[in-house]
């Protein structure tokens, strides 16, 4: 599978390929839960216009299937997060575009968790390390 080449900035990676539902891989059209979710995030973010644009991109299957819809928050030099049980809905777009906000202004990716939108809490899967360095 190829790597496409994205510009290294805080972004939200949001995996493409996760089901709709319990029963449900797919839409009647044929549309993935994660697609779902992209487009709600994308347009989400237009309607918010924060000043500087949010990144939004999208691959397939971020291994962690279970706790679909998942997506991956990631910035330079800060520590990364897999989240997860979100929907294509507005309160998962909401959640995850606040934390996301604060995300990128932190330092290094670490949010207070008095600044977290109560839509994000029970949905971390993991915190990664930042490229080259580690939490001291
Ligand atoms: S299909 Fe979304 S994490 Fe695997």
């Amino acid at each position: 599978m190829p790597i496409g080449i994205v510009e290294r900035e805080a972004s939200i990676v949001v995996c493409s390929t996760c089901r709709v539902d319990k029963e449900n891989r797919e839409t009647h059209d044929g549309q993935r839960g994660g697609e779902l979710l992209f487009e709600a995030l994308r347009r989400g973010s237009a309607e918010r216009g924060t000043d500087v644009p949010v990144a939004i991109q999208k691959m397939p299957c971020l291994f962690a299937c279970a706790r679909f819809c998942t997506i991956h928050l990631r910035a330079p030099g800060k520590v990364g997060y897999v989240m997860g049980d979100f929907r294509a809905d507005d309160e998962s777009v909401d959640a995850i575009l606040t934390f996301f906000e604060a995300y990128r202004e932190s330092e290094e990716g670490i949010v207070p968790f008095r600044d977290w939108p109560e839509g994000v809490k029970g949905h971390f899967i993991t915190r990664m390390p930042p490229e080259g360095g580690v939490l001291i």
